[in-house]
């Protein structure tokens, strides 16, 4: 594609999880764009402009570091920016509503439409506007509706391009997508901007990974592949109470299964179950649209991936008390690990919030303890005020603890010195293992009581 027709100036809105580590992608992977992410959050820019960026993602700062000031800018300037681009990603926030109709389950699409105002206010030039956030079904045809209603002279071409990104792993997923999906009209003027996108990606995406679909097609398969992880999830997390009901394994039930070369083996972890912004929120998205849509039975299939993944947290939280003689009434708990998951400080629907609620209920002395998190966990727990202390230090959470609860499995944790840790605890003393991720052996070895989601506990 020759210098004048190649959309140079791509600006994303939102700088966010998804927003902030694209973009930094893009401008390293196309040196010759020039990549502006803005935001209504001023802190948020400014975090991005510093050393100390908003969010943790292995290899982001070295990435950022690289483009940031060369071609990648970041800017409170939404209107300069909308002004100048060619392509405008949009990637705010799509919460779950919760108010009025669809409260508790609909997207709520304010962010969305307000950024697709925004748009229309300030563009006077064609823009193709790509759907980075993860949107319900036909989203685009409201914007569009929205973006028709100015200038006529100025065309808006909407284009769907969901993330895939996981956090944890964001910068290598977008080195190397399973898939790029790009869903777009089948207009001319649709297929020319989608040209234009596969062009953007095709600079490090190799041409048999990037998708097309129509534009529905696109906005669904991300809610889609959300529900079928997290439904894989749940499967797993529904049969480990089998297993600690029958002395089943789960671990050896989930290997088992997945080495069918029909199923595999991702994703069949069981543990206290998913967190992170995304799969909670995209699967009621699904629910309340196939609900919507008269698709009632279809609704409550996938209504019920969620029922069982708070019914794991509720039923690890029942194991404790139980184990620990029916009541954990001021006795002192390490929850070790808040981040929804390792390789993220990203505490957002974390299962660690609400087994920590439900175990300052029970009158637990709540000790949170996270290699990245602790400021958000703060956050998260900030009404529960003193009835939960926080620790930096993993040995001085442990300190005279009578339990501790592992719910991220941190790879620091495994090298944790349990040796240690038990001969300053409380006895008799017990680890209650969410992630099955350490060697339960070794700890009853060294005189634990181990409990394991889904596996028979070592007991002294
Ligand atoms: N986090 C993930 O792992 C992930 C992965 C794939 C897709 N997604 C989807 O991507 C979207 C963004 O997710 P996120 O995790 O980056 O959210 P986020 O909350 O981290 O970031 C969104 C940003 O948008 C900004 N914003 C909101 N309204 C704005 C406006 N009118 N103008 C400018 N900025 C505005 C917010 O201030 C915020 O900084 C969501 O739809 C999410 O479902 C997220």
């Amino acid at each position: 594609m020759g210098e004048r027709t190649m959309k140079k100036n791509i600006l994303c809105i939102g700088a966010g999880y998804v927003g902030g580590p694209t973009m930094a992608m893009i401008a390293r992977q196309c040196p010759d764009r020039r990549v502006t992410v803005v935001d209504i959050n001023e802190a948020r820019i400014q975090a991005w402009n510093s050393d100390t960026l908003p969010i943790y993602e292995p290899g982001l700062n070295e990435l950022v570091r690289a483009c940031r000031g060369r071609n990648l800018f970041f800017s409170t300037d939404i209107a300069r920016g909308i002004a100048e681009a060619d392509i405008i990603f949009v990637s705010v926030n799509t919460p779950i509503k919760t108010f009025g109709h669809g409260a508790g389950y609909a997207a709520d699409l304010q962010y969305w439409e307000k950024t697709a105002r925004l748009i229309l206010q300030h563009a006077t030039s064609d823009k193709i506007v790509v759907e980075k956030s993860t949107l319900p079904v036909r989203t685009a045809a409201a914007m569009s509706r929205i973006l028709r209603t100015g200038d006529s002279r100025v065309h808006f071409e909407v284009l769907s391009n969901p993330e895939f990104l996981a956090e944890g792993t964001a910068v290598a997923d977008l080195t190397n997508p399973d898939r790029v999906l790009i869903g777009g009209a089948d207009t001319t003027t649709g297929k020319a901007a989608v040209a234009e996108l596969i062009a953007l990606y095709s600079a490090w995406v190799p041409s048999d990974r990037i998708l097309t679909t129509n534009v529905w097609s696109s906005e669904l398969s991300k809610l889609a592949a959300n529900a079928f992880l997290a439904q894989r999830v749940s499967s797993i997390n529904a049969l480990s109470a089998l297993c600690e009901a029958t002395e089943a394994d789960v671990t050896e039930v989930a290997r088992a299964v997945g080495m069918d070369s029909r199923i595999g083996p991702k994703f069949l972890k069981a543990g206290v179950g998913f967190g992170g912004s995304c799969f909670r929120k995209d699967l009621l998205s699904l629910v309340y649209l196939c609900e919507s849509y008269g698709l009632q039975t279809v609704a409550d299939y996938w209504k019920q991936v969620v029922c069982i993944n708070d019914y794991q947290q509720t039923r690890f939280v029942a194991t404790i008390v139980q184990a620990m003689f029916n009541t954990v009434a001021e006795k002192r708990i390490a929850v070790m690990g808040f981040a929804f998951k390792a390789d993220t400080g990203d505490t957002r629907e974390s299962p660690a919030i609400r087994i920590s609620r439900l175990l300052a209920e029970e009158h637990a002395c709540v000790v949170v303890n996270d290699p990245q998190a602790l400021a958000n966990a703060r956050r998260d727990l900030t009404d529960l005020g003193d009835r939960i202390t926080y620790e930096h230090d993993p040995y001085a959470a442990a300190r005279n603890a009578d339990a501790i609860v592992f719910l991220t499995d941190w790879q620091e944790y495994r090298q944790l010195d349990f040796r240690r840790i038990f001969q300053s605890m409380r006895q008799p003393s017990f680890v209650f293992d969410g992630r099955i991720f350490l060697d339960r052996q070794e700890l009853f070895k060294i005189g634990f009581n181990v409990y394991s989601i889904g596996r028979p506990p070592l007991l002294q």
